[in-house]
């Protein structure tokens, strides 16, 4: 409880430094408020607010009105205290909607994060969660359990928050009854333990009345736990009990201002660390001992997890952003297949085969989704079948990154075991995730080095691979100018390869239609195809629609810079539909072609093509001779 504000005068007054230092050792607890609207969050934020001194009365009274006034006097807090993995997001610019506020009492420092209740908050909601160490779950008393007290209630245990307070707040509208809230705490009891909730912390309040914040109630005699400050001041946070795992730092970035001193800088995300700790550097396996561990304020004697540290070694051993630093006879694993639950945030649902950059700690790798293996319902806990994940679908998906990860499953570990995907094209964070564990498979089927490589296949070639990338509309003249092209690279002696849309769906992708999801696995395959091809030395030439950016983009990075030229072929759709030289653009029209191209299914043209030719204004021939010009020299 807060002590009366005259002694804190007092102490101020007396010893400016004893207060400065009971200040900086206060623990700080960060927790998030969720109910459904009009639950009474905003009074009951405003309430701790004004009990701390924070606000005073006539704002207090302004809060049943709008909420949005608290923050003006309240004291904000600097968002970078905030800033995780998925507080991230706004690094590329996303606004989050969630009010932080932060407060203190004698014994500890608040943060609060207010989530609004609306469905389409989830984002909010799972970025407030994130670094949460409680969450407050108000309920009105006169309304009980309702379907969003039960969804941020999944969407809480979801996200790891193992202190969950049930509030059952407006306790004055119901006359104090403690039948309405034995019954509600029942409940809610029921359906905590359906969802693998262990345990809670119920309590009466009223955050209009006072009730039970920071005093007990006489209204509420029957009630004998604490008050919710109390629990507030005493509950363990987080960062204690992450300083009781094996220690883990996520490397952020290496210092070298001067040879003497080279040191590797991060947060700490678990455990503790001395100098003379033997460490591990996961992935790459080397081991080396700590000589010093250097902050801001002096070197220490020891540093624990949420603590920002500059760890000196005793070899010079290879480290950089990206890899993680660990206790050498605990360390992490590394893997590159993975189970994990998402939390979808995006309003483009999740197209499975798509690559998005997938950012955990300070790693961002690609990284591929499969078709989700059940969806969950919120509102019952049933598990779903779904082909993908629309906006606020929590689902169970199969993972697959282009370089193995440094990972924990996300219940040991919230920073390696927490991330968010990313969308390429527009940098929107998708969707949130929380790996469960890495796939077997991924364990047992290592690469295969090979003695002759590609640059020996290429040697003998006498040329440099390419992969020439030829993209544009259905009857732009992909195929024509793509076969073209190859007719004059073999004239000059280069060993090519055409992999062209009509043919490689008779075969290899007979199974593929023209959905977006079969056109994102058609492109997929074709890319890998194309990269085998240009690793055995091929000039490799692919003429395919590829509608997609996000696919042309992905097998570019599949390939060693240079390599991969796209080629658009451009042109305009009214030409192309007039030439239709299949016929395909008449049936489209009439109906009887879905998804077609251009006309009820999108094409994105590339947007800096290494190569870009205009076919309304070249002939197939001049295209080519053109396109060979600007390949030169081929070597
Ligand atoms: S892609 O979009 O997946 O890259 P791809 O290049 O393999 O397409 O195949 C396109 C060819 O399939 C077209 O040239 C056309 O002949 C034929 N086709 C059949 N149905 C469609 C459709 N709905 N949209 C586009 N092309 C179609």
């Amino acid at each position: 409880m807060s002590e009366p504000i005259y002694q804190t005068e007092a102490l101020i007054a007396e010893d400016i430094d004893a207060y400065l230092a009971q200040h900086e050792h206060k623990t700080m607890l960060r927790f998030i408020t969720c109910g459904s609207v009009d639950d009474g969050k905003s009074t009951l934020i405003g309430r701790l607010l004004y009990d701390s001194k924070m606000i005073f009365e006539d704002q207090l009274a302004a809060l049943e009105t709008d909420s949005k006034k608290v923050g003006t006097q309240g004291q904000e807090i600097d968002f970078a205290l905030l800033v995780d993995g998925l507080a991230a997001e706004r690094e590329q610019g996303i606004t989050i909607d969630v009010a932080y506020r932060f407060f203190n009492t004698e014994k500890r420092k608040f943060i609060v994060a207010d989530c609004p209740g609306h469905e389409q908050y989830t984002r909010n909601m799972v970025t407030g969660a994130s670094t949460a160490d409680l969450a407050v779950i108000l309920i009105d008393a006169r309304k009980g359990v309702l379907v969003q007290t039960r969804r941020h209630s999944y969407l809480c245990h979801l996200i790891g928050i193992r202190n969950l307070v049930l509030a059952v707040n407006k306790m004055d509208l119901v006359d104090y009854d403690p039948k309405v809230f034995d019954d509600i705490v029942a409940d809610y009891a029921a359906f905590a333990k359906s969802i693998g909730i262990e345990s809670f912390t119920a309590m009466p309040i009223s955050g209009f009345k006072g009730d039970n914040i920071t005093s007990p109630s006489a209204n509420t005699p029957w009630y004998t736990g604490s008050t919710l400050v109390e629990h507030l001041e005493t509950v363990e946070v987080l960062s204690s009990v992450d300083a009781g795992k094996p220690f883990r730092m996520p490397v952020q970035w290496v210092n070298r201002p001067n040879l003497d001193f080279r040191g590797f800088s991060g947060l700490i995300a678990t455990g503790s660390l001395k100098p003379g700790d033997e460490i591990r550097v996961v992935p790459s396996g080397k081991t080396s001992k700590v000589t010093r561990v250097v902050t801001l304020g002096g070197d220490l004697d020891e540093a624990v997890a949420g603590q920002s540290v500059t760890l000196c070694l005793a070899d010079e051993i290879d480290c950089s952003r990206g890899d993680v630093i660990a206790i050498a006879d605990n360390p992490p694993q590394a893997s590159d297949q993975f189970e994990s639950t998402l939390v979808w945030l995006n309003d483009d649902a999740m197209h499975v085969g798509r690559a998005y950059w997938l950012k955990l700690g300070t790693q961002t790798v690609s990284a591929t989704v499969q078709q989700p293996k059940y969806v969950v319902n919120v509102n019952t806990m049933e598990h779903l079948a779904a082909k993908t994940l629309d906006l606020n679908a929590i689902g169970v998906v199969e993972i697959a990154t282009d370089r193995p990860i440094v990972f924990e499953a996300y219940a040991d570990n919230r920073t390696l075991g927490g991330f968010i995907l990313v969308d390429k094209i527009t940098n929107a964070t998708v969707a949130a995730g929380m790996l469960h564990f890495s796939l077997r498979r991924a364990q047992n089927v290592h690469w295969q080095p090979t003695d002759i490589t590609r640059a020996e296949h290429a040697r003998l070639k006498n040329q440099t691979p390419r992969v020439l990338w030829f993209t544009g509309l259905s009857g732009a003249g992909k195929s024509t100018i793509a076969n073209e092209v190859e007719k004059r690279l073999n004239l000059m002696n280069r060993h090519t390869f055409l992999l062209d849309g009509d043919n490689v769906r008779h075969g290899l992708n007979k199974d593929l239609g023209f959905t977006e999801a079969d056109r994102i696995e058609n492109i997929r395959r074709v890319g890998e195809v194309a990269k085998l091809m240009a690793d055995a030395g091929l000039i490799v030439l692919t003429a395919f629609i590829s509608p997609f950016r996000a696919e042309r983009d992905m097998v570019r990075q599949m390939i060693p810079a240079g390599e991969f030229v796209e080629i658009y072929v451009d042109t305009p759709l009214a030409v192309a539909e007039q030439r239709d030289v299949k016929g395909l653009y008449k049936k489209a029209r009439a109906g009887e072609l879905k998804n077609f191209t251009g006309i009820d299914s999108p094409y994105e043209p590339p947007e800096v093509p290494e190569i870009c030719v205009n076919t309304a204004e070249m002939s197939a021939e001049e295209a080519a001779d053109y396109i060979i010009q600007q390949l030169l020299p081929l070597k």
